[in-house]
């Protein structure tokens, strides 16, 4: 028998995150919900949950929908619920699509799972996200993966194709499918956010993200923080476009006032290295 001391008894858990760096988070995880209660929709999958969480019932669970619509963020809050302070110590979150391979997917569960606790009880919980990603040949060994470590841990498969999900791997599951999110139930969180962040939004604006969204919050937060603060790096990419738009718009006039017959300097007197530049280009045909 594998034997571990009770890591999540001695490793502290992580210091709670500081104002400075919560501010600076992407609002995705900002306002990634930190319990069931603060998730918007799918009521009854959160009930269930709840229930089968409190009875000490949980099942593997296949979690399926379209991006955006809260299958991490569900599984992350239930884990939480369950462990509490132990959460770090107790979940193990894996992309199953590793490029690297099953083996290394199964590596890492075997280490995490195949050790059985001194002093804890209770099961321990794997989420493999991308789970649709896996080839039949992954799915078919992750199958008896599953099969191995059932009696300490339970796993959550998640995926946005739950028909890329072999039969074998679904009938050990119990499924979950996360539908796209109301509008109306989009709203409210919007307008949350839009609150605490002090952002300036018209209702039409807000009205255009959410048509933009189709029902993915993740989409929703991304457009309003973009929309309100670029980045350093979006800052500097607007700004070669517009400088690059700004050029070609220069060229493009000197061109046809030159063409018309005008003399452009009789006009106007732009800067001398613009006219320099200008002249240059306008001699060499260059962007043209
Ligand atoms: N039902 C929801 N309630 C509250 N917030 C949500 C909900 N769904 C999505 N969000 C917000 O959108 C972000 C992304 O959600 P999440 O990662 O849970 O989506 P997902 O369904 O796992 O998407 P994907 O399939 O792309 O992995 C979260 O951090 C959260 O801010
Ligand atoms: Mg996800």
């Amino acid at each position: 028998m594998e034997v571990e001391t009770d890591t999540a008894a001695t490793v502290p858990p992580p210091p709670p995150p500081t104002d400075a760096i919560v501010s600076q988070l992407p609002w995705i995880e900002k306002y990634r919900p930190k319990s069931l209660s603060e998730l918007i929709a799918h009521d009854e999958i959160i009930t269930i949950l709840n229930k089968l969480i409190e009875s000490n019932r949980l099942p593997h669970l296949l979690f399926h929908g379209p991006p955006g619509t809260g299958k991490t963020s569900t599984i992350i809050a239930c884990a939480k619920k369950m462990f509490g302070e132990k959460y770090s110590s107790m979940t193990l979150e894996l992309n199953a699509s590793d490029d690297r391979g099953i083996d290394v997917v199964r590596d890492q569960i075997k280490e995490f799972a195949g050790t059985k606790k001194l002093f804890s009880t209770g099961v321990k919980l794997i989420i493999l996200d991308e789970a649709d990603a896996m080839t039949a040949d992954a799915q078919a060994a992750l199958r008896r993966v599953i099969e191995k470590y059932t009696a300490n841990t339970r796993f959550c498969m998640i995926c946005n194709y739950v028909n890329k999900i072999t039969p074998a791997l679904q009938s050990r599951c119990t499924r979950f499918r996360f539908a796209p999110l109301q509008s109306e139930q989009i709203q409210g969180r919007l307008d949350e956010v839009v609150m605490s962040e002090s952002v300036n939004a018209s209702e039409s604006g807000k009205r255009a993200i959410l048509q933009l969204a189709g029902g993915d919050l993740r989409r929703v937060l991304n457009l309003l923080q973009v929309t309100i603060a670029p980045s350093p790096a979006q800052s500097s990419a607007i700004k070669t476009f517009v400088h690059f738009v700004i050029r070609h718009i220069y060229i493009h006039m000197y061109a046809a006032f030159c063409q018309m017959g005008f003399v452009v300097h009789d006009y106007c007197s732009p800067h001398t290295w613009q006219r320099t530049h200008l002249e240059t280009l306008w001699t060499n045909k260059q962007c043209i």
